[in-house]
């Protein structure tokens, strides 16, 4: 049985039922979170890429590189905001290679192949792995200090206590004075949170339902998409932004070859996605325990998203 469609099962038998995040990301989820990165509520993305239109000179200076470097992307996407930093550093005749991480070839292609016409002076070395074991072969070829880039608020997406083990972690894999450029959404209005998770025009709610029309796709299932709604709620405390599926209407759901189907009551949901907001105390608090310092925050006009270079201590 493929890890997908076990991980599937297990988390629809739950008493609370759950689907894992990273399966949003097939081929027609990628191109629906394109669609949510550029709608005008999604405001993470330009608050991201305001910081690095406004910053960029600042963040290459605060990483005090004197020696070649590898700037390294875990999660690499579309590279649209990265592409930004690119040309920036090369403006400034840093002497670095490019090594964008993502599970999945497809998009590494896609990139790789645009860095070519774009930025054609570029080294770029795609590596289609999970993260750690790209950042261990890294470890194992190159004495290089590494700049790692973990954007977009991905850092949010772990689930409740995850962050800091996923960090700790990370930590291991570098070396004193490697640096982490990690972009992070922030504490703000709750009401701009919810419209960014939960948008009038249904692309979100065709984002999360993806879900289980991948599951119907790939594992053979019969989820009607119809009966299941989108509804995100936030909470301002926590600062976790949960996503849900509701089924409105009771239903059986089955994969193939597998004997027992799964019952639905009214109104039963399925968590999909936590997007945690960090105040910048708790980010301080999450560096300094995952054995990273501080250099500099980095913040757009409003406030809204903070890009945090830290220091492997
Ligand atoms: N990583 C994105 C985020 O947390 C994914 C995302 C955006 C998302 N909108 C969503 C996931 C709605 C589920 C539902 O911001």
């Amino acid at each position: 049985m493929t890890s997908f469609k076990q991980d599937v099962i297990t988390g629809l038998a739950a008493d609370a039922k759950y689907l894992s995040s990273r399966y949003f990301y097939d081929e027609i989820g990628d191109q629906i979170f394109q669609e949510i990165m550029a709608m005008p509520d999604y405001y993470l993305t330009r608050a991201e890429e305001e910081i690095f239109q406004l910053r960029k000179e600042d963040i290459f200076r605060a990483l005090n590189f004197k020696t070649p470097f590898k700037l390294v992307e875990l999660g690499a996407g579309d590279g649209l905001k990265t592409k930004i930093l690119l040309r920036s550093f090369i403006e400034e005749k840093a002497d670095f290679q490019y090594l964008p991480i993502d599970i999945s070839s497809h998009v590494l292609d896609e990139l790789a192949e645009s860095l070519i016409t774009e930025l054609p002076q570029l080294e770029v070395i795609p590596m289609a792995m999970e993260y750690f074991e790209a950042l261990e072969h890294l470890q194992n070829i190159s004495n290089d200090p590494k700049l790692v880039l973990f954007l977009g608020s991905n850092i949010g997406n772990f689930p409740q206590g995850k962050a800091a083990g996923f960090l700790s972690s990370l930590a291991a894999k570098l070396q004193k004075g490697d640096k982490l450029l990690l972009g992070v959404d922030l504490k703000k209005e709750p009401a701009k949170i919810l419209q960014a998770y939960s948008d009038q025009t249904g692309i979100t709610a065709r984002f999360n339902l993806n879900i289980l029309a991948r599951i119907n796709r790939e594992l053979g299932a019969d989820f009607d998409l119809q009966n299941f709604e989108h509804y995100a709620s936030y909470n301002p405390q926590s600062g976790e932004c949960r996503s849900y599926l509701i089924c409105r209407k009771a239903q059986e759901v089955h994969l193939e070859g597998v004997a027992q189907s799964i019952h639905f009551e009214e109104y039963e949901s399925i968590h999909t996605e936590i997007s945690k907001k960090y105040s910048p105390a708790e980010l301080h608090r999450l560096a300094a325990e995952t054995g990273f310092k501080v250099i500099e925050k980095f913040y757009d006009s409003k406030k809204q998203f903070s890009d945090v270079l830290l220091e492997k201590r």
